[in-house]
């Protein structure tokens, strides 16, 4: 067998720009769309009381990717992070493992990725600033990703005060309260789903939220009632049906199929996307394994072209 190259945390975050990776997201969910890259549904593997397992599987571009990902939401409190995981690529003609990457860089630029394309196709035009709750590693990735789209001003909320100084520190935008960040044009909740960070009353005419930390059973970032009255998008939706921010709403038979529109019939122009100026748009993120795929493309073809060097291993 030959050598394999193994692209670490660093690497991964130095072959692949935010900006690159917007671009690879957005091209995932299109080729999705056209039927060209295929997904099968992601599995899930509990891990009673402490977090789960994620398979995601996808193929597309010549390339086959598994990723073994994980939440372990009480991870923190033990200094190690929510997420971690691996990548493999293979090559899709031959079956032949092509490159290892570390899964929590590749995770956290698609999923911060995300964010802005879905925000340049659902929000309104002229919308500029951006409120970001939840500031830890996938809500500092999702700003980064926000402000390398153009969006200039942000406030940055989360109950631990240090993170969002740090983030809106580091983006020149400023730190705020819920209710500060949540007046945003585009507001992106990043938070671990354990309690409702919108509600209704928070609704505002031409809102758009990008709900990105419901991506599992059981976890939701918004009040079933604040969901079922906005105009709703979703990555895709088997899995946001089943483990998103939509769920509890579909459960409690406030929404249904018809109501929900994936990201990827948008952006090719085969759905409308907000309805009008003054309609809240919700956009519900589960993470998809395209994604990881268009990163991971990005990320070999970086190495291919010289610009990150890999460490290798020979199975
Ligand atoms: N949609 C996706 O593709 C995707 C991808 C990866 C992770 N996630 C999910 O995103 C969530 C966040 O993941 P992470 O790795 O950034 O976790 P993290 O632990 O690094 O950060 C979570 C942050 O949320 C803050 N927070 C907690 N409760 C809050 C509240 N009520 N209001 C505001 N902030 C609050 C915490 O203080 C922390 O800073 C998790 O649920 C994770 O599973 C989603």
């Amino acid at each position: 067998m030959a050598q394999i190259p193994v692209l670490d945390h660093d690497a991964v975050l130095a072959a692949v720009s935010p900006e690159q990776a917007i671009v690879a997201v957005r091209e995932a969910f299109l080729a999705h769309h056209r039927g060209e890259w295929a997904m099968p549904a992601k599995v899930y593997l509990e891990s009673p009381g402490f977090g789960d397992f994620r398979a995601m599987p996808a193929r597309g571009a010549g390339l086959a990717l598994l990723k073994w990902v994980t939440s372990f939401p009480g991870n923190p409190a033990r200094g190690l992070p929510t997420v971690t995981g691996i990548v493999c690529l293979s090559d899709a003609e031959t079956g032949e493992p092509l490159m290892l990457l570390d899964g929590r860089s590749v995770t956290a630029l698609r999923t911060g990725a995300v964010a802005p394309v879905a925000a340049r196709a659902l929000a309104r035009e002229e919308a500029a600033g951006v409120g970001v709750v939840g500031c830890g590693l996938h809500g500092t990735w999702a700003a980064r990703c926000m402000a390398a789209a153009g969006y200039e001003t942000g406030v940055c909320h989360d109950p631990n005060a240090e993170a969002a100084q740090r983030l809106a520190g580091e983006l020149g935008w400023r730190a705020g309260t819920l209710s500060e960040a949540l007046r945003a044009d585009v507001v992106c909740c990043v938070t671990p789903g354990e309690q409702p960070v919108v509600e209704a009353g928070d609704l505002r005419p031409g809102l758009h939220l990008n709900m990105l930390g419901a991506d599992g059973p059981g976890k939701a970032e918004a009040t079933v009632a604040a969901v079922a009255s906005c105009a709703l998008f979703c990555d895709e939706w088997e899995q946001a049906s089943h483990g998103g921010e939509l769920t509890g709403a579909i459960r409690a038979g406030l929404v249904e199929r018809e109501r929900v529109t994936e990201l990827g019939a948008v952006l090719a122009g085969d759905a409308p996307g907000r309805p009008g100026p003054d309609a809240v748009t919700l956009f519900d993120s589960t993470g998809l394994a395209i994604q990881d795929l268009a990163v991971a493309a990005v990320a070999r073809a970086a190495w291919q072209a010289g610009a990150v060097e890999a460490q290798t291993v020979r199975l």
